[in-house]
């Protein structure tokens, strides 16, 4: 069934297009292109790659000591978690609210996932964490910032230092965010950043791993395929710190390519106003929304720096059968909205429910209710402010023909 209406209002943008690239990343791509130096390690004499440039730049930005570039953020999880001790058979808490890639590097790794409940404002549920934290034997924590929300990191770390946990930061969503002025992705042991297209950076693929530590960074570099080319990074530890693993530590051949690193190095420098220009989206959106009825948007926590790169809310006192005919009109409507409530996985939305190969279900009541009922969409910088008014109108009319 489909909902019709004679004044319905229609939205003809693409929510998959992204913003070009800046004119100085095209510029040294074609050099790049030109020269032929497209291998990281493949530099002239003297010269210093892109990717190592991009790292100490990563690194500086978010006031790291250290950075190495990855093929994606799947795989700086996947290092991340190896480089910090996870062994096969090992349990790791982890979001129940994340996408196909963390459960997979978790696979990757030959751990096995321990889910947490999320709460009614998407985010991890701190007493599950903590009871889970003293009653799993998981020794480690990959907490992702699913869709830019993050959770009271104050409360995050005192529960992973009194348990011993190590924690692990899947900031794909969250790059440029901070937790009372921090950067999400420094309150652990590593942090993990993406640059996939639909990210705040975008180069098609790439990720980011950061950490203070001498040896994680040494290892994470030998796991992403440097050989016994480490001395080429600039964002490294002493020598003496690789010669104690450079024999250990399989090359998994994950590294990030000069072009990658070319097409982040102009993005990183704009980043700071992008966020901006997604808020100034976002907070129109929550205004215009949030009054809606049947519509209910979480409040973030004051300390929260979001990027409001994308928009969630979560519809009320309805059934599964309202809420998939309100998506499913709201998108005929060219409001793209991903629901996380779908029985089969779809595109790039899925749930723990369909990660069939981690052999035991663990049932989360919470978070399948969560999750029935809220609504998703990415908001583009292609949109204009006048766009995402557009946007919200049509999401008001649904509800109200909807829920009359
Ligand atoms: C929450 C989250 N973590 C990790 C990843 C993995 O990122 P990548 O696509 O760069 O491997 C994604 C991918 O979209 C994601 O949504």
């Amino acid at each position: 069934m489909t909902f019709h209406s004679k004044n319905a209002i229609t939205f003809y943008k693409e929510f998959t297009r992204q913003e070009s690239i800046p004119e100085s990343g095209i510029k040294r791509v074609v050099e790049l292109l030109e020269s032929g130096r497209l291998h990281r390690y493949n530099t002239a004499v003297g010269e210093v790659s892109d990717v190592a440039l991009l790292e100490k730049e990563y690194a500086d930005y978010v006031g790291v000591r250290y950075c190495v570039g990855l093929s994606s953020c799947g795989s700086a999880i996947y290092v991340a978690l190896k480089s910090v001790g996870v062994l096969p058979g090992d349990k790791v808490l982890c979001n129940s609210f994340t996408l196909a890639p963390v459960p997979g590097a978790i696979e990757n790794a030959g751990a096995l996932p321990v889910f947490l409940e999320i709460t009614d404002g998407y985010l991890t549920d701190l007493n599950d964490l903590e009871y889970k934290a003293a009653h799993s034997g998981a020794k480690y924590l990959l907490l992702s910032h699913m869709r830019g929300h993050i959770v009271d990191m104050d409360i995050v770390t005192d529960i992973c230092n009194r348990y011993g946990i190590i924690l692990i930061e899947d900031s794909a969503h969250t790059m440029g965010c901070r937790w009372d002025g921090k950067f999400t992705g420094t309150f652990g042991k590593v942090g993990c950043f993406s640059t996939q297209t639909y990210k705040h950076i975008n180069s098609g693929e790439g990720g980011l791993l950061v950490t203070d530590d001498d040896d994680i960074i040494a290892k994470a570099i030998l796991y992403s395929g440097s050989y016994m080319l480490y001395h080429q990074h600039i964002s490294k530890p002493p020598s003496e710190v690789f010669e104690r693993h450079k024999k250990l530590i399989p090359n998994s051949s994950l590294r990030m390519s000069n072009l990658v690193a070319a097409l982040i190095r102009p993005q990183l420098v704009a980043l700071d106003q992008q966020c901006l220009r997604w808020n100034e989206r976002y907070n129109l959106l929550e205004v215009e929304l949030e009054d809606v009825p049947h519509i209910f948007i979480p409040k973030r926590p004051e300390k929260e720096g979001y990027v409001g790169s994308s928009f969630q809310f979560s519809l009320t006192d309805t059934d599964l059968v309202s809420t998939e005919l309100f998506v499913k009109t709201c998108t005929e409507r060219g409001v793209v909205i991903k629901w996380f409530g779908n029985k089969e996985p779809i595109g790039y939305t899925s749930t723990w429910e369909s990660w069939e190969y981690i052999k035991e279900y663990q049932p989360l009541p919470n978070t399948r209710k969560v999750l029935d009922f809220m609504c998703d969409f990415r908001i583009s910088l292609t949109f204009s402010l006048e766009d995402c008014k557009t946007i919200a109108a049509i999401i008001r009319q649904v509800a109200v023909e909807i829920f009359p």
